[in-house]
């Protein structure tokens, strides 16, 4: 069952993690003090997702576009993390959760650099929920560095289909987004994964994203699992026949 497109619970759902500041705000806090918080809820909401068989969440951690705030919550996001890979990741990794993370690399710093790398190679070994962090991630620039290594390989145009260009974007190792959530009341893709949500579900709730949790997830699981899939075909029986046929 596991390529069933109309399985009750997604394979891969990719979440943008949005409403940080507001929730802060909401309480008279700093915004940093939301990212804080939101750290947290990733953390809760990996283990609700490998719970109910979730294989791979994909969260927006940092945008290409997030360099744009104030320096002062760039570089507290870029050291929370830090804090955050000291703190949590042997909790992850003994829970089973492989790290994976997606984004330009080249033009973070060092330090970041390194936290991933060791988070990913100490982790790689895990299979029980892949977890993958956007950071310095931006759609448009997946697929330009898709581009790129493709020409760097000598492919020929013609050599050049779908299939192959997925090789080379950033999530190659995983199946299809099957359903993409954003928090925090914005109707937005804000430049998160664009190629590899072509057919996902979505949803968007108003929920804060530190105020995301099992509740959240259940009703976009329930309302994912009632969407009929047909990728541009049609379809003869319900998804409740089919699953009796199943
Ligand atoms: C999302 O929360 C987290 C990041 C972009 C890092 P925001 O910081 O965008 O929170 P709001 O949208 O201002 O409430
Ligand atoms: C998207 O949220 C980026 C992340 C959650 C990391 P933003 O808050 O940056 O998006 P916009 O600016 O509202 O589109
Ligand atoms: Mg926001």
């Amino acid at each position: 069952m596991a390529d069933d497109p109309n399985r009750a619970v997604p394979r891969h759902m990719a979440i943008v993690m949005d409403g940080n500041g507001r929730w802060a705000k909401k309480r008279f806090m700093p915004r940093f003090f939301g990212h804080k918080a939101g750290m947290d809820t990733v953390l809760r909401v990996v283990d609700l997702c490998a719970e109910r068989g979730v294989e791979y969440l994909t969260v927006f951690a940092f945008s290409s576009e997030n360099w744009k705030r104030p320096a002062d919550e760039v570089s507290g996001l870029m050291s929370l993390v830090l804090v955050g890979v000291a703190k949590y990741l042997q909790r992850l990794a003994d829970a089973g959760v492989r790290i994976r993370v997606i984004g330009d690399r080249e033009t973070i710093p060092d330090k970041l650099k390194a936290a991933w790398d060791q988070a990913e190679s100490s982790t790689a070994n895990n299979s029980r929920i892949t977890l993958t962090v956007a950071f310095n991630y931006g759609g448009r620039w997946d697929m330009v560095q898709a581009c790129r290594r493709a020409m760097n390989d000598g492919l020929k145009p013609e050599q050049v289909d779908e299939k192959t260009f997925d090789r080379y974007t950033a999530l190659a190792y995983a199946p299809e987004v099957d359903l993409f959530i954003r928090t925090g009341g914005e109707v937005r893709i804000s430049n998160f994964l664009l190629w590899q949500i072509a057919y996902a579900e979505l949803v968007f709730t108003d929920c804060l994203w530190p105020d995301f949790g099992a509740q959240q997830i259940d009703e976009a699981i329930a309302s994912f699992a009632k969407r009929d899939r047909r990728f541009g075909g049609i379809r003869e029986t319900s998804p409740a026949a089919a699953a009796v046929d199943s």
